[in-house]
């Protein structure tokens, strides 16, 4: 696994990474959030051996990058921000470059350069030069790149920036395909994509880890977390109301909007558990205007902002987001 502890990066004055902690470990998909200038990219930089921390070690199964810089690199792959790749280099001359930084000659490069085009569907534009090719397809290239020698160990700053809709989905599939056998550490912006491949995440702010959680356990804080929303037709709002204010396990009824067609209402649970959630639907079986319900799951940009102090304009954290480690 990677292991992180207390790593620390100042520039001049400022400390971009403070103490940040954490593993990663084969099998698993590690998000990494944060606001801008949060310090992702300064801390996966570290990981990857491109900026010496000022304090803090890295480690690889075991080894410390500082210690075995060539062994460490050599288990990695790296994405770096905004797909920096050599515009005037065809895609193939490119891809045969790094093979042979990485060592292979002869027919084992020639099959790591087919693995990775075919992995990376770079096929239509092999012959192509980099710098004429859209972006999406150049991130393609950079994320063939850091794939090309097969590494156990992803880090990957924003993978699916500034790609189209398909071409996030078939990035994503990709990573959720490799991540069987390798240890992902990958930065976003995009919430949805933490719950689409991430079984884990970290929330970066200022330098400082605020949240090492699941999707789950993060939407779990979010105050809408397990509520019940219920759209009724037909129906008389006072006398639903109470009705549902009398049921086990309703510690409170909210109405959220009435017109003449549909009353929509949400029950508040007296615990926030997904059981608790379907016990109180199971008691409304009998309820003839019930056109639609939903369970709230939570949301993950209300967790990210009010940890990050983006709408709760703090920045504070509770009791249960204590920075890791202190
Ligand atoms: N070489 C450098 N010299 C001085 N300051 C730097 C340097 N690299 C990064 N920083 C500062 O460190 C902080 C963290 O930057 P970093 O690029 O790690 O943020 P980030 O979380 O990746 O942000 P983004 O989401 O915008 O990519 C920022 O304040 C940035 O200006
Ligand atoms: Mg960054």
């Amino acid at each position: 696994m990677i292991r992180v502890d207390e790593l620390t990066k100042t520039f001049g004055s400022k400390t971009a990474v403070d103490k940040v902690s954490f593993t990663v470990k084969r099998g698993e998909v590690l998000g990494f959030l944060g606001p801008n200038g949060a310090g992702k990219s300064t801390t996966m930089r570290m990981i990857t051996g491109f900026l010496r921390p000022t304090s803090g070690s890295i480690s690889i199964d075991g080894l410390l990058l500082a210690e075995k810089p060539v062994e460490v690199r050599r288990r990695l792959g790296y994405l770096p921000e905004n797909a920096p790749v050599y515009p005037d280099m065809t895609v193939e001359g490119f891809l045969a470059f790094c093979a042979e930084a990485r060592g292979y000659r002869g027919k084992s490069k020639k099959l790591k350069i087919g693995a990775a085009i075919e992995q990376c569907f770079l096929a239509p534009v092999v012959h192509q030069r980099i710098g004429t090719l859209s972006k999406g397809y150049r991130q393609r290239v950079c994320f063939a790149q850091s794939i090309l020698h097969d590494p156990p160990y992803l880090v990957m700053d924003e993978p699916t920036d500034g790609l189209d809709p398909n071409q996030k989905h078939e990035v994503r599939e990709m990573i959720r395909r490799m991540s069987r056998d390798k240890a992902i550490l990958l930065s976003t912006h995009i919430l949805d994509e933490v719950d689409a491949v991430c079984q884990r995440a970290l929330i970066i702010a200022n330098g400082r880890l605020i949240a090492d959680d699941t999707p789950e356990g993060l939407r779990r804080r979010s105050s809408s977390y397990g509520t019940i929303t219920l759209v009724l037709g037909n129906a008389v709002t006072d006398r639903l109301k109470k009705r549902f204010e009398a049921l086990e396990e309703v510690k409170e009824v909210q109405v959220v909007s009435q017109t003449e067609a549909e009353v929509i209402l949400r029950l508040i649970p007296a615990r926030r558990e997904p059981a608790s959630a379907a016990r109180i639907l199971s008691q409304l079986e009998a309820e003839q205007d019930l056109l639609s319900f939903a369970v709230d799951r939570g949301r993950l940009d209300e967790i990210f902002r009010s940890l990050t102090g983006g709408s709760n304009g703090t920045g504070r954290f509770t009791e249960n987001d204590q920075p890791a480690g202190s």
